[in-house]
């Protein structure tokens, strides 16, 4: 990969100390999660020796310290999905994000109202608000993918009406790879009034995000699967429907007034973030982000395709592996599921394992989706910004191998 410094790909994977570490490790898996670089790692290391207070309490130099670093995250990661920063809440992961847009939807529905959501929903997306449907007595209906495993425009556009309030759509699949056009779905649905919630985690390490350029109501992704840290996430929720809501989850650090009789909240995004945050992964989010940013988007873009072209065509080569997605490089991240007649993806995956290759198989969490494919679900390799030749090449030669060992 050349950056504008020069960096190429071996400097990049330095980067990453897991990659110093086991240097025999071809992942895969980055998907369910990436690596982390040291930047990232330092940031929060950084806080926690030198300036560990928790934020928007204390007086004293380090509080100050930590509360700046942290409200100093959040502009940065605004910036960097293009939004303003009392646009966004800091959650433990999309899960949690979209838990609470849930909770606090849900007093909006009436009965037989609907909520559409795609065929490629994974279940934190689908399950709250298949929850908040029957809570409402509200219909939950799925817009079906085509031959190619592209969402069936033609057929959500018929499914639009007064009744549905809720669009909830991934971005980019996590066992599909495909990647919606999200800024053509919102502005349908809001044709019909409906609100549209955006599940960005597997979009936003890949591609450049700009929520107003989407127009969404509200987009969640995660750190971890970002190049940053486990167990802090991203609410983005536009400025005007975030006044409106009234917040989940209460607690410490997000009312204004508490009396015997009588409460009221701050403002968004504070009243979103009830209890301690998390800080340090906070301020590792944005370290993320700045990370990405240096790297330059189009540099990650080429590279990133030219590794899924390879692992598609090496797929290929195998003749009897059957990829499950578009076999075209439009709209289609790294994110290749695949089946092997008569081989179990769990035997695969441990075969692969021990090879020093890390894939995933099962359900992905996408039940509806990967139980109408197979019943033993899918194996799926997910590429990362410092995937190489080299790792997909090992992957190809421990998938033949696995083969002659089930066969
Ligand atoms: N959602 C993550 C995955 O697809 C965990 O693997």
């Amino acid at each position: 990969m050349e950056t504008p410094g020069s960096r190429t790909i071996e400097d990049i994977k330095r980067d990453f100390p897991i990659f110093r570490n086991r240097p025999n490790l071809a992942y895969l898996d980055n998907a369910a999660t990436s690596q982390l670089p040291s930047m990232v790692l330092e940031a929060m290391v950084d806080f926690e020796v030198n300036y560990r207070a928790n934020v928007h309490r204390g007086l004293y130099p380090e509080a100050e310290l930590a509360t700046n670093a942290y409200e100093a995250a959040r502009a940065e990661v605004a910036t960097f999905i293009n939004a303003e920063p009392q646009e966004i809440s800091f959650t433990s992961g999309s899960t949690a994000s979209l838990q609470m847009l849930a909770a606090m939807l849900s007093p909006r529905l009436q009965p037989g109202d609907n909520i559409l959501v795609s065929s490629m929903e994974h279940h934190s997306a689908l399950l709250p608000f298949k929850k908040i449907a029957a809570e409402r007595a509200s219909m939950i209906t799925t817009i079906p993918h085509d031959a190619d495993y592209r969402l069936d425009l033609a057929t959500f556009k018929l499914m639009l009406s007064q009744r549905v309030k809720i669009v909830v759509i991934t971005a980019a699949s996590n066992v599909l790879g495909t990647v919606n056009p999200i800024a053509d779905i919102v502005e349908l649905a809001h044709q019909h009034g409906a609100l549209v919630i955006v599940d960005a985690a597997q979009y936003v390490p890949h591609l450049p995000l700009s929520v107003k350029a989407w127009g969404a109501d509200a987009v969640v992704f995660s750190a971890h699967k970002m190049y940053g840290p486990l167990g802090v996430g991203v609410l983005f929720i536009e400025q005007s429907l975030g006044e409106q809501l009234t917040p989940s989850n209460l607690g410490g650090g997000m009312m204004r007034e508490v009396t015997s009789s009588a409460m009221s909240y701050e403002d968004a995004p504070w009243k979103f973030e009830s209890g301690t945050p998390n800080i340090p992964g906070v301020i590792g989010l944005a370290a993320a982000c700045r990370y990405l940013s240096s790297l330059g988007w189009s540099n990650i873009i080429v590279r990133e395709e030219e590794m899924t072209r390879l692992l598609i065509v090496g797929l290929l080569s195998l003749g009897d592996v059957r990829i499950i997605g578009s076999l075209t490089m439009n709209d289609r991240l790294g994110v290749v599921s695949f089946t092997v007649p008569g081989l179990h993806p769990h035997d695969l995956a441990t075969i692969l394992g021990e090879q020093g290759v890390a894939i995933r198989a099962g359900h992905h969490c996408a039940m509806p989706l990967t139980s109408s494919i197979s019943p033993t679900g899918v194996a799926r390799a997910s590429l990362g910004l410092y995937t190489t030749a080299e790792d997909i090449a090992r992957f190809i030669q421990g998938l033949k191998a696995a083969r002659q060992k089930l066969a």
